[in-house]
């Protein structure tokens, strides 16, 4: 009998492996055929953009253009065909979803995944094959203005969610894109870094989830970076793009350049990029339209090259545009902002509640002082970056209106005016780190009349921007005064800071005891923050990075490597990014990666692996128990990490190596069990230029966040 089942199941596997394959091989000479029709002249006009989001097909044989779009936010507004105008559609009102570090500060691959889907349904119904997100550079250093569009700081977080979110767009036939490829941590002088990084550093820390979303997330093309890494340009990177990516990591897709990233015709078509995409035309004279006709006729391009970048973008058409049973997609739909939602109250971080003052209870509260100018303002859009023409956005006013003005008198104070702009100069926007008085003294007597005020600020899609970095960690608009005064006015004053990156939060933390961090969290973004608030969701969000007290703590700044020197930047804290950094060196961060609190408390106990000793091509399966300890139902995010005894290479201290967000009903105890591969603890060496899983002892620690260990246990490694 036994045999028989075994035999069976054989015979299936094979079957469907077969039919897999003998898809793929009727694909491959499907895309050779229409290859032996095309002229070199079509091949190259494929290779290139033909206007701002497209790029050319071959009407004769029936191939459409690749059109794409922005991400990561939501599927951006229809622009003019050859200027970023807006096209005026009264069709393109989107989705917008919660920003990259929100999407991370759940901690839930199934948010990303969700995520994904609705862009992908929302690409389809806007003809869209390529969506150029998500975008998940690690969080190297604070100040980055693209860090609300990142995940984290993390490469095993960023690595679980890009896996998702990939998967989640391309269940819809939509390709990802994932960006920015790599080592692009840095907005200032983007366009002309060159970023040196070791070898370790850059497979240990800055590759991993490409690697993931590539392998994993079997993610359709890859967007090349601005800057260089280790003297090449990322678009003409023959160690990035052909070796690594292509060769090593059996990407089958295409690459394609940020816009206007490629700077030479012969090295960046024979270094692996695939598709040159840019602003502004004559399309025909860009490296990839008529001098790379020139180049392949003189003999520095082969004919083999071209053919090689024309059969992926086929193939990716075939996964895309031309696949069958294409879903139709659908845009901002109930079911779209359910997501929204949904991603958006998981990713909250209560970041103190010192005087219990949340959930606030509704019975006894009769008004409510909502300050701030973060309180009605939107962040669909904003800044250089890409936006949505969000169809709705609830801000913070209409949600905690919703949710409480039946019982509660509700009033408006505006608090600070957001006076900077991103398209303005330093001198333009001078002055917009000061407090308005007379706005300060509206809200203050607000404040003082009713019983609890909610001070909404942080910053904004203008101030947090692609194309500059923020130029230091303070609160921006004077918010600290009012701050000050608001909670000196009134005893239950709630800070909730809408923003995408760390900030300075030393004197809200030791002044004030409720503090909320809300993101630019989507279209739903103001009745999950108000639902957090009232209870009815219990803050489940976790930072995806640190904050640092101190800027200068931070490894960049403390290594003076940011933004570099003569356009370098040498990334010498190499391996120690985040927490790995901090808590190597023994720096107490404000707040460390993975903190955040809940209205309720989870014991840890029974920590334990499987085995005591394992080798390499093992699984170690960690098993462990979760209780609630009190009265809120609750999501715990479980986290374990991983730590090498007396390591011969330098290790940081510990390294997240797997997370679980788990559900627990009051009183009851949750069983907890991750599997962790043994060679994911390997380190990269890089003079032999492979992973070593170094053999001996290591701790594994059960923790709430990286500086909340509940339980520690150990291992051992043998040969
Ligand atoms: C950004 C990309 C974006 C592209 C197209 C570039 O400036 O770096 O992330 O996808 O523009 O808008």
């Amino acid at each position: 009998m036994k045999y028989t089942i075994v035999f069976f199941i054989t015979i299936f596997l094979f079957s469907g492996v077969s039919a897999q394959s003998k898809k793929e091989i009727a694909l491959k000479t499907k895309i050779n055929n229409i290859l032996s029709k095309m002229t070199l002249k079509e091949k190259i006009e494929m290779l290139h953009g033909n206007a701002l989001f497209s790029s050319g097909g071959v009407p004769r044989l029936d191939i459409p253009e690749l059109t794409c779009d922005d991400g990561p936010l939501g599927v951006r507004e229809e622009i003019k065909r050859f200027d970023w105008n807006s096209a005026n559609w009264t069709t393109d009102s989107a989705t917008f979803l919660p920003n990259g570090s929100a999407i991370a500060a759940t901690w839930n691959p199934v948010m990303a995944n969700k995520y994904g889907v609705v862009i992908g349904e929302e690409a389809n119904a806007r003809k869209k094959n390529v969506m150029l997100a998500p975008a998940f550079n690690i969080c190297r250093m604070p100040l980055c203005g693209r860090t609300y569009e990142y995940y984290s700081e993390d490469p095993y977080l960023n690595s679980q969610l890009a896996i998702q979110s990939v998967k989640g767009i391309q269940s819809q036939h939509v390709a990802a894109c994932i960006k920015h490829f790599a080592a692009n941590n840095q907005e200032l002088n983007r366009d002309s870094v060159n970023t040196l990084v070791d070898e370790r550093a850059l497979r240990e820390i800055y590759f991993p989830a490409f690697k993931a979303a590539v392998q994993q997330g079997n993610a359709y093309t890859v967007m090349s970076a601005y800057n260089k890494v280790n003297g090449y340009w990322c678009s003409e990177n023959d160690f990035l793009l052909n070796k690594v990516l292509k060769n090593e990591w059996g990407f089958k897709g295409v690459v394609i350049s940020d816009w206007g990233g490629v700077h030479h015709t012969v090295a960046a078509a024979n270094s692996g990029l695939d598709i040159e995409m840019g602003s502004s035309g004559p399309y025909e004279q860009w490296y990839f339209a008529k001098p790379l006709l020139e180049a392949v006729k003189s003999g520095q391009v082969s004919v083999k090259t071209i053919d090689g970048k024309v059969k992926r973008i086929l193939w990716l058409m075939y996964h895309t545009s031309m696949s069958a049973n294409h879903p139709n997609g659908s845009i901002a739909t109930p079911a779209h902002a359910k997501t929204a939602y949904a991603i958006a109250s998981e990713s909250i971080v209560l970041l103190k509640n010192d005087a219990h003052l949340l959930p606030l209870k509704v019975g006894n509260i009769k008004s409510i002082a909502v300050i701030g100018d973060n309180a009605t303002r939107t962040f669909a859009s904003g800044g250089h970056g890409a936006g949505v023409k969000a169809k709705y956005e609830i801000t913070a006013l209409e949600g905690i209106k919703s949710r409480f003005g039946k019982t509660a008198e509700i009033k408006f104070a505006q608090g600070y005016k957001a006076n900077y702009s991103a398209s303005k100069t330093d001198v333009q926007n001078a002055g917009s780190d000061q407090p308005d008085q007379s706005l300060i003294n509206e809200a203050v007597a607000l404040a003082k009349t009713t019983d609890i005020a909610i001070l909404c600020i942080g910053s904004n899609r203008e101030y947090e921007s692609e194309g500059h970095d923020r130029k230091n960690l303070g609160l921006p608009f004077g918010e600290q005064a009012l701050v000050n005064a608001v909670t000196a006015a009134n005893p239950n004053t709630i800070i909730v800071i809408m923003a995408g990156a760390p900030y300075d939060l030393n004197e809200i933390r030791k002044s004030n005891h409720t503090i909320v961090w809300a993101w630019f969290n989507g279209s739903e973004g103001g009745s999950a923050l108000a639902d957090v608030l009232k209870g009815v969701v219990n803050p489940s969000g976790r930072l995806p990075f640190t904050f640092p007290v101190s800027l200068k703590d931070s490894p960049a700044s403390a290594l003076n490597t940011y933004p570099g020197n003569n356009m370098t930047a040498d990334y010498k804290e190499g391996i120690l990014v985040g927490y790995r950094w901090y808590d190597t060196k023994n720096i107490n961060p404000l707040y460390c990666f993975g903190y955040g609190l809940s209205y309720t408390n989870f014991t840890y106990t029974g920590l334990a692996t499987n085995k005591k000793t394992y080798s390499p091509g093992d699984k170690i399966m960690v098993s462990l128990k979760i209780k609630n300890s009190g009265s809120f139902a609750g999501k715990e995010v479980v986290q374990l990490y991983v730590c090498k005894m007396n390591s011969i290479v330098l290790r940081p201290e510990k390294e997240l190596k797997a997370f679980k967000k788990i559900m627990v009903a009051p009183a009851e105890t949750a069983a907890v069990s991750m599997n962790i591969d043994v060679n994911d603890l390997a380190y990269f060496d890089s003079k032999l230029r492979k992973w070593i899983v170094e053999p001996g002892q290591y701790k594994i620690l059960a923790a709430s966040s990286s500086k909340d260990i509940r339980q520690m246990t150990s291992f051992h490694i043998s040969r």
